[in-house]
């Protein structure tokens, strides 16, 4: 019988652990005697044919690298059909007989539009936001949050310093995950993430006011990309309190850096279940996790999804974090 031959990319905003995820793809692939090629720069690749047949040991020493080895892009091509069908036509050439996508829920669109073209495809959750409403997790949070705590707690030895109010934007996009959990694990007197609209005296200036009372003359003010201007919030609460303010843009260090234990070995079991996908014959699915186990589910029904804020979270910082 003919050997299958699948193709892994990389799409979207990189997120530290994908390296390890095409790891896992190019080693399970290779166990079940699957050939694997690893296509360069997302869909832009796949248009344009730039990819290379990956052996055990294309895939050594990335497991602890942040980035992706097989480079990524936005690829305004492959939104348009003429893209797609010379995607398809490579995948032909090439004898694609399926495609591991890893990427945020954009690049899951061009994945549920390549199954549409009767390329089979499996989706696997990569990107630092946690934004994809079918999976409790996406490979490459925990590395951000953590690059963004540790960047927040240098910001709080000078913000202390000075007795002053820092206001520290993080990623996200359209999602307040980041802000949130960052925002309990620094002890930010406030968090103002898009899913609550916030009030600028409640949510800002009562909390500042409550915590100065109690004892506290410095402030952490953690808001999500998608709230506001971080400079523009500065210079209000600056007006109205009197407290020297200075905004911060954390910015694309929360996409760099080696991946931590739980990036590495969560996309270790995605990439192993989208092959396992593949093989059985199975395609249109993403991978996710639920209860804190790996899964998969429909793609269509995957994206059709809202994501619920975890209001219970917002409530424990609300309570403790003043
Ligand atoms: P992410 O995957 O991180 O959400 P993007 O939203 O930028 O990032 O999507 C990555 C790429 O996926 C896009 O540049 C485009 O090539 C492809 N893509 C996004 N949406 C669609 C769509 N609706 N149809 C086809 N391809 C899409
Ligand atoms: O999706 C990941 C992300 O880093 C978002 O948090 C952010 O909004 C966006 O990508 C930034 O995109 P770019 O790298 O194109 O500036």
């Amino acid at each position: 019988m003919k050997q299958k031959t699948i193709a892994v990319l990389t799409s979207g905003g990189d997120a530290p652990g994908m390296n390890a995820a095409v790891r896992a793809v190019v080693r399970t692939a290779i166990a079940n005697d699957i050939r694997v090629l690893g296509v360069h720069r997302g869909y832009d690749g796949l248009i344009h044919g730039d990819m290379i047949p990956m052996h055990l040991r294309s895939v050594s020493d990335i497991i602890q690298n942040g980035g992706t080895a097989l480079f990524t892009a936005r690829s305004p091509a492959f939104m348009t059909e003429e893209g797609q069908k010379q995607a398809v036509d490579t995948c032909k050439k090439f004898d694609i007989s399926g495609v591991v996508v890893i990427g945020g829920d954009g690049s899951f669109r061009g994945a549920k539009a390549l199954c549409e073209k009767g390329i089979p495809c499996v989706a696997v959750p990569g990107t630092i936001d946690n934004d994809i409403a079918c999976t409790e997790y996406t490979i490459g949070f925990d590395t951000a949050m953590n690059t963004a705590v540790e960047m927040v707690d240098r910001l709080r030895d000078t913000t202390e310093s000075h007795n002053r109010c820092s206001v520290v934007e993080v990623m996200g996009r359209r999602c307040g995950d980041i802000a949130l959990e960052t925002g309990i694990a620094v002890g930010a007197t406030c968090i103002l993430v898009p899913e609550i609209a916030y009030d600028f005296e409640r949510d800002i200036l009562n909390r500042m006011e409550f915590t100065s009372k109690t004892g506290k003359h410095h402030f952490i003010v953690v808001v999500a990309e998608g709230v506001g201007h971080v400079s523009d919030i500065a210079k209000q609460i600056e007006a109205h309190t009197g407290i020297e303010t200075r905004p911060t843009v954390l910015g694309h260090v929360q996409r760099g850096g080696s991946p931590t234990l739980r990036d590495r070995v969560v996309a270790s079991q995605m990439g192993y279940h989208a092959v396992k996908l593949l093989h059985e014959g199975r395609s249109g699915r993403v991978v996710i996790m639920k209860d804190n186990k790996i899964a998969d589910l429909d793609m269509a029904q995957a994206l059709e999804m809202k994501r619920p804020f975890d209001d219970e979270l917002y409530r424990i910082a609300m309570t403790i974090s003043i």
